[in-house]
């Protein structure tokens, strides 16, 4: 069964915490949050302290996404702000072993997200090191943009790989009922959806469990 993990950089950010509570009530597997620092992207969203707040807020598993370089200097800070999972592009640090090894140390399950352009071959090294593949089918910094079909081989290719070990494939960007039928077939386990969940933002309970049930039924359309 596919998972869905809501970004909440489509919420209302003046009211996190009841967002949250409302895509969890809505049936949400894990909460998205997407770290971005206006240097590794190009935009700034939100940092530790704000992760720190909306933890109690989250029931599920707050899935941290960290778009910023250098971020081995902040994996602490948002372990101890209650991530349960943290995801980092390998090209934000010299050592993607080492961060992911120090992840693990945290006490939190350790992800490696790639760029569009970013081959998966990357990844043959610490296979065993890693918890999550965090598949980006938009470029990092927004929500809103279109899904890039270019990733779809991409996502075959990288379910190959892991083979059987227990290693997650998500999907993060451009995803919605129409999209995510083609990752699932080909590989995804968790889909992220911003836009596709949370519309304009602050819709009431029953709009997001619309929302994310029709994801969720076109995703599990396609598991073999
Ligand atoms: C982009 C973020 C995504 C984004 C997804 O840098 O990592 O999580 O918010 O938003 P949608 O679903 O609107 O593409
Ligand atoms: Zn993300």
């Amino acid at each position: 069964m596919i998972k869905i993990s809501p970004s909440i950089l489509s919420a209302d950010f003046a009211q996190l915490g009841r967002e949250i509570e409302a895509i969890e009530q809505a049936g949400c597997d894990w909460v998205h949050v997407d770290v971005m620092d206006g240097h590794y992207v190009p935009n700034i969203t939100i940092g530790p302290d704000v992760c720190a707040a909306i933890r109690p807020h989250i029931k599920t598993v707050m899935d941290v996404h960290l778009m910023i370089e250098p971020v081995d200097i902040y994996l602490k800070a948002f372990a101890d702000a209650g991530a349960d999972h943290i995801s980092i592009h390998p090209e934000a640090g010299p050592h993607l072993d080492r961060s992911l090894q120090v992840i693990r140390d945290l006490g939190c399950k350790a992800g490696a997200a790639l760029n569009p352009s970013t081959p998966e071959t990357i990844l043959e090294n610490v296979l065993d090191r890693l918890d999550l593949v965090l598949v980006m089918s938009v470029n990092p910094g927004f929500g809103g943009q279109n899904f890039l079909p270019s990733q779809i081989a991409k996502i075959k290719r990288i379910k190959a790989m892991i083979g059987d070990r227990d290693i997650l494939i998500e999907v993060d960007g451009g995803i919605n009922p129409e999209t995510a039928p083609l990752v699932t077939a080909a590989g995804a386990d968790v889909l992220v959806a911003g836009s596709a969940v949370f519309g304009k933002g602050a819709q009431d309970v029953s709009a997001y469990e619309n929302n994310i049930r029709a994801i969720r039924a076109a995703g599990n359309s396609q598991l073999k």
